[in-house]
């Protein structure tokens, strides 16, 4: 456990402030319509906008904190693990819900995290179109807009939305669908809003009770977090086997309401 470094605050003022800044940019392109369509690694949908945010996001990072270290998404998914060890490292998603920005749906946010040794420190989720920015700070809690977050207080399944989303490689999707079945089959309801950041942000403010997929470090370092913070139970429905520092790796994560979390680990690693 580290002590919470001095530089926190401004941390976090600087993130709040670019990830309003990206923000607009995404709601100024998809307003104009501005922006073009591509793949990467035949199957992920990436638009201009995806990258042009990314860019914006690493430049100010680095203009202001140039012995940072940045883990994007779009400019450096694969950033040598050595390099996380004992630096501040800022891990970006510029577009979280690429496929409903595409479709002109509004569940759409900008994530921004840092972690810092073996620890998340602080996260922003900034949905612009929703006009909602999500942030937390390690120790301090999770707010919307100011409002302090807490999840909800359910303690039957039965009576549990639960939100998952589905990866671009489809390899996985025998198991992914079992646990689907099961879901639907023992609580309430399933939804799959098309942003993790946001899913995750969603139980942290009683929306949901709980959330499911497994993910890159960029979709749920913020994220997470905010879940956390509003006093989410986070853990695994399956061994990990990516080499992620656990703090930022988003294998088989369950993020869920205190009160239902076995239940639901329970269901979900033996489906
Ligand atoms: C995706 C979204 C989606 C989740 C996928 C992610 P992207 O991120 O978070 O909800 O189901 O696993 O890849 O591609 O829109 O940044
Ligand atoms: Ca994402
Ligand atoms: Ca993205």
């Amino acid at each position: 456990m580290v002590s919470e470094p001095l530089e926190t605050d401004e941390w976090l003022n600087f993130a709040k402030s670019i990830a309003t800044y990206a923000g607009q940019m995404m709601v100024e392109a998809r307003n104009k319509a501005v922006f073009s369509t591509d793949y990467k690694a035949d199957h992920e949908l990436v638009t201009s906008a995806d990258l042009a945010i990314d860019a914006y996001i690493c430049q100010q990072i680095t203009q202001t904190f140039p012995d940072h270290v940045i883990l994007s998404e779009e400019s450096s998914p694969k950033l040598a693990l050595a390099e996380l060890a004992n630096k501040p490292v800022w891990v970006i998603d510029p577009i979280d819900g690429t496929v409903n920005f595409a479709h002109g749906h509004r569940h759409v946010a900008v994530s921004i995290g840092l972690y810092l040794c073996g620890e998340r420190v602080l996260g922003v989720v900034n949905a612009p179109f929703l006009e909602e920015c999500f942030w937390a700070v390690k120790g301090k809690g999770a707010y919307l807009n100011g409002e302090r977050l807490f999840v909800s207080q359910q303690t039957q399944c039965r009576n549990a939305l639960v939100a998952t989303g589905f990866p671009y490689d489809k390899s996985t999707l025998p198991s992914i669908i079992r646990r689907v079945s099961v879901i639907l089959t023992k609580c309430q309801d399933i939804r799959r809003n098309g942003s993790a950041a946001l899913d995750l942000c969603w139980v942290a403010a009683g929306r949901l009770e709980a959330y499911f997929e497994s993910l890159k470090p960029w979709d749920m370092a913020a994220g997470a977090l905010i879940a956390q913070e509003a006093g989410a139970t986070i853990g695994r429905y399956e061994p990990i086997s990516s080499p992620w520092p656990e703090a930022i790796n988003g294998e088989a994560l369950l993020v869920s309401v205190p009160a239902l979390y076995e239940e639901l680990l329970s269901l979900l690693s033996q489906a």
